[in-house]
Formats: structure tokens, C-alpha cells, sequence
């Protein structure tokens, strides 16, 4: 058992910063306001489907004391039909088989600017913001996120008569990785920034399509955006942007080695080398705060254990779970390979012989669906599965659990483990990404060092321990509450980073093509 916990932490007293220190942080605070558009396919209270729409939505609000930040987005159906009052600020060409758009703007209450990307014959469908309802991805995706790039890239050259100009294009993911491919062979100057939440993800499409896009055959090349005979939109984020980064400082370590490089892992060496690629480990936004969430059935602070009970007993109704004292595990997570639901699967019987509850929500593969469903059919007192999500029903879970269930294969950053420890409750995951980087072995939750059965349920049994020791439990659970960091507390790097890609200017040209005026042409 482990007896470190107040040892650790009565000896977390930070030294006092020196006067280099304090001058370096004073110029950066009063560092001139830059305009960034931020370049994203999620957004958080307008769509998403993960970890991406939250960083999407609470990163620029963070942002938003030091920068005006703004934000593109497909208008997809979901959005508009939401019927927000809406100017249209700006109208965009097209190019090749890229039809033309408009820019409408909104704003949400306490948020950035918002430009959609009002382009209905692309974005006005059902389904997420890549597939269809049954979950079969877009044939003309490459259209539908080479429009999101190349709208950016248009916005920064002054494109459209929207007199706001960008001093930074700030792009997410292989959807937004082609607004610096298109600035890039446009010889645009405005620096841009690019951030991979999830290298698996990579946006490979036919070489044909290229001309479907206007980009010149010639980008297709190994150095360019070929990836094994595909056209790749995420090499292009890598190849053309002028900084990199990534969600957590050790994902950003993994990404450069074979095993969790995806196949690019020399490219992002390169960039490694070069001071390009960078590690920022998320933070999460100011809602995460037990103690005033309205969705929960109790608030509460730490040692309130009685009030967060309360939200344990919710989640036993909700799926009429046996009323007891053994502890209660969550997964609240998509169903993919990624995040190791059939681990989850597979010790789910050691899990109830335990004496332990399972509750579960989720949607993804139906493979994994099935077999949930199935589990809690066998369980009918122990194990609840609701196939679906919903954010604030979410939150009863994280507050009604004691633990987590997080045994990804991979994790860039993670969110979740953040959202439960912030709600008492102490994540079980392998020591892999951002779950390194945000959890204490022990101290605020359990890692486990690889993500076999034998591993993690060598770490689930050292969480009973601890469950049958109230004291060092809720020791465990205080410093869980206060673990994880805020983005106002944690944006710093970013503001850094923009001072940074600006000071650096000009960027030698990458690549060998460029684009004139609607047309490409090669370079010498
Ligand atoms: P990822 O982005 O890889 O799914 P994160 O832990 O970073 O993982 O973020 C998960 C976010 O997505 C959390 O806000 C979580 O509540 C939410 N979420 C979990 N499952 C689903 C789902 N099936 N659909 C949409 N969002 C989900
Ligand atoms: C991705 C990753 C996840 C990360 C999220 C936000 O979806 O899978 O680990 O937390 O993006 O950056």
C-alpha cells in the first residue's frame, strides 16, 4: 500500500521566482493583443464528439484576456438550427471542385467571435461532424475540410472583405490541416500554428482528390502530403505549419518513436529537432467545479463525501444498481479500440466478484456496444450501460463514482481523468500520453504500466486496497480534487508560443509548389 500521499504533499512548496523570471513574465503579459483565428471542426456547446470540442471551446475562451481570439467552424445543420442571431460578415470563392461560402458570424454569452462557414450543399446534413448517422464518414469529406482550410487561408489574406485580419492561423487536427498547406503555397506570410489532439486520426483520401482541392499534383510527394500512396491532410498540418504541438508533453515524446507514431514518427523527429513540435498538456475549463454544478444531484467540496454519495446513489437508481457499500467504477468514454473498452470487458467479471458496481456511457463501435450491452444484461445489479452520451448527465457519473476506468492504448491528452479527479473520483489508467502527465500512481489515481489484462488488474486490486482504508481513500480523493489545472492557470505556453511564431517571421517557404491567384504552379 502506498503511505506517500502526505508525505507529498506537505513537500509541494514552490521556490519564489527570480527577478529574470518575473521581468520574462511581466513582458509577455503586456505583450501586444494578437488576432488569432482559431481553426477547428468541434466546438463545445455548439457540436462535438470528444476531447477536441472541449479543448476547442475552453483553450480560446482562456485565451481570450490576453488575445482576441476567434473562431471558424463549419456551420453544420445542428448548429444553425440552433438559431442564433447571425450577420453575414464575409463571402469566399471557391476553388477547383471547392464550392464558394459564406462566413456568417455569432457569439455565445462569456466567448469568442464565431465565424460559420455557411456552405450548405457540405455542411447541412444529419450525423457528427464527419459521418453520417450510421456512422459511415462523408465521401466528400476532402471537400467538406479542404473548404474549412481553405477559408482560413482565404480570411488571412484579407480575402472576403471581412476587415478583420489574423495575425496567426491556429489549426486543429487533420479537418483545419489544410489551412497552412494552402497558405503555405500561396507564399502567405501570416505564421501558423498547428495542434494534433490525436495522431491517429489522419485524414487519408485517394490521390486523385487532390485535383477535386486545387492543390498542384506536384504536393504529392513524400516530403510533401503523400502518405503510403494517400493523400494525407494531417501530414500537411505537419509538413507546411510553422510550430507544432500536441496535447501532452509526454504524447509529444511518444509521437517521435515508431510505437505511437503512426507511421510518421521520422517526420515528427525532424520537427522535434528543428524546436518545432512541443508538448502542451490540456487544461480544463472553469465548469469542472463540484462545488456550484448545477447538473449535479448534490454539490460538494472536499470531505462533503456525504454529498457526493448522493450522486453515487443517482447512478445506482438511474440503472437500478444493488444499494451498497462497494465501490462504484465508471467509464464514460467513446467505444474504440483506443480507450480500451475490451480490457474493460475483459475484468469486468474479477470487477463484480469484488463486491464493485460498473456503470458505463458511450457510443462507438457496435461491436463494443453489443458486448456492454451484454455485460449488464448478465449483471443486472452490478453493471448499468447507457449507449449514448450526454455532457451533463456526464458529470453524475465522474461525481457518483470512486473510480475511473481509463485503460487507453494510447491517450494524447485525456480529459476524462481530469473531469473525475476534479469529482472525487480516482482514475485507473495506463501510463501512456497525457495520463502520465496528469496522474500520480497513488497518489491522485492508479496507472498501470501497459495496457494487457494482467496490468491493469494488478491496479484495479491495488484501488480495492485502498477503497477498504477510508482515511488514506479520501486523502487520495482531496488531492484528486485539487490535481487538475484550469486553462486561465495553464494557457501560458500558448501565449508564449504565439509571441514566439511572430517574432520568428519571415518563414522560409516549405515545400517545393505554390499557388498563384486560384492556380498552382511549381516552384523551381
Ligand atoms: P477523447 O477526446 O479521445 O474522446 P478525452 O478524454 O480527451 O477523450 O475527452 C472526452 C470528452 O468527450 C469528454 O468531455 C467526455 O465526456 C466526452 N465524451 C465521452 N464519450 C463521448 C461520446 N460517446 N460522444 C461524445 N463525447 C463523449
Ligand atoms: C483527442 C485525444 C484526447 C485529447 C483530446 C483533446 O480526442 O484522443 O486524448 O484529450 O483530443 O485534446
Amino acid at each position: 500500500m502506498n503511505h506517500s500521499v502526505n508525505r507529498k504533499l506537505l513537500s509541494d512548496n514552490k521556490l519564489e521566482p527570480t527577478f529574470a523570471e518575473r521581468l520574462k513574465t511581466f513582458r509577455e503579459d503586456h505583450a501586444p493583443r494578437k488576432k488569432v483565428l482559431f481553426v477547428t471542426p468541434e466546438y463545445t456547446g455548439l457540436i462535438k464528439a470528444g476531447g477536441l470540442g472541449d479543448v476547442s471551446a475552453a483553450l480560446p475562451r482562456a485565451l481570450l484576456h490576453q488575445h482576441d481570439v476567434r473562431i471558424l467552424i463549419p456551420g453544420y445543420r445542428s448548429i444553425l438550427q440552433k438559431n442564433f442571431p447571425m450577420k453575414i460578415v464575409a463571402r469566399l470563392e471557391g476553388l477547383a471542385k471547392i464550392p464558394a461560402c459564406k462566413i456568417g458570424q455569432i457569439q455565445l454569452e462569456n466567448g469568442p467571435i464565431i465565424y460559420l462557414l455557411l456552405c450548405p450543399e457540405l455542411y447541412d446534413r444529419t450525423g457528427s461532424p464527419y459521418a453520417s448517422p450510421e456512422g459511415n464518414e462523408w465521401d466528400d469529406n476532402h471537400i467538406r475540410f479542404a473548404r474549412l482550410g481553405l477559408a482560413a487561408a482565404d480570411l488571412a489574406l484579407g480575402k472576403g472583405h471581412l476587415s478583420w485580419r489574423p495575425d496567426i492561423v491556429h489549426s486543429n487536427d487533420w479537418p483545419s490541416a489544410l489551412a497552412p498547406a494552402y497558405m503555405a503555397l500561396r507564399h502567405q506570410s501570416t505564421p501558423t500554428v498547428f495542434t494534433i489532439h490525436n495522431l491517429a486520426f489522419q485524414g487519408l483520401f485517394n490521390p486523385e482528390t487532390g485535383n477535386d482541392i486545387g492543390l498542384p499534383a506536384q504536393v504529392f510527394n513524400t516530403e510533401e502530403m503523400e502518405f503510403f500512396g494517400k493523400l494525407s491532410f494531417l501530414k500537411a498540418g505537419l509538413v507546411y505549419s510553422n510550430s507544432i504541438t500536441t496535447v501532452s508533453e509526454n504524447y509529444a515524446r511518444e509521437i517521435t518513436r515508431p510505437e505511437f507514431g503512426c507511421g510518421l514518427h521520422g517526420l515528427l523527429q525532424k520537427k522535434s529537432a528543428q524546436g518545432q513540435l512541443q508538448g502542451i498538456t490540456n487544461g480544463i475549463d472553469d465548469s469542472w467545479e463540484p462545488s456550484t454544478d448545477p447538473y449535479l444531484v448534490e454539490s460538494f467540496s472536499p470531505r462533503q463525501w456525504e454529498a457526493k454519495r448522493a450522486n453515487t446513489r443517482y447512478v445506482e437508481n438511474r440503472f437500478n444498481l444493488a444499494a451498497n457499500d462497494g465501490p462504484m467504477f465508471a467509464v464514460v468514454s467513446r467505444l474504440a479500440p483506443q480507450k480500451g473498452v475490451d480490457l474493460t470487458l475483459g475484468i469486468a467479471d474479477s470487477l463484480v466478484r469484488a463486491g464493485g458496481r460498473l456503470a458505463v456511457m458511450g457510443t462507438g463501435d457496435s461491436s463494443l456496444e453489443n458486448a456492454l450491452v451484454k455485460l449488464a444484461k448478465r449483471y443486472p445489479k452490478q453493471v448499468g450501460v447507457h449507449i449514448g452520451f450526454n455532457e451533463n448527465e456526464s458529470r453524475r457519473f465522474f461525481a457518483g463514482s470512486d473510480f475511473l476506468l481509463m485503460p487507453s492504448r494510447f491517450e494524447p491528452c485525456g480529459l476524462s481523468q481530469m473531469y473525475a479527479q476534479r469529482f472525487g473520483s480516482l482514475p485507473i489508467a495506463t501510463c501512456t500520453g497525457g495520463l502520465a502527465d496528469t496522474i500520480e500512481d497513488g497518489l491522485n489515481g492508479f496507472l498501470f504500466k501497459e495496457a494487457t489484462l494482467s496490468s491493469y488488474n494488478e491496479a484495479i486490486q491495488r484501488a480495492l486496497n485502498v477503497y477498504e482504508y477510508p482515511e488514506l481513500l479520501n486523502a487520495m480523493r482531496c488531492h484528486a480534487m485539487n490535481s487538475p489545472q484550469y486553462w486561465r492557470e495553464s494557457v501560458r505556453p500558448y501565449h508564449q508560443l504565439y509571441q514566439q511564431v511572430i517574432n520568428k517571421r519571415p518563414y522560409p517557404h516549405t515545400g517545393t509548389t505554390h499557388l498563384i491567384s486560384g492556380g498552382l504552379r511549381q516552384c523551381r
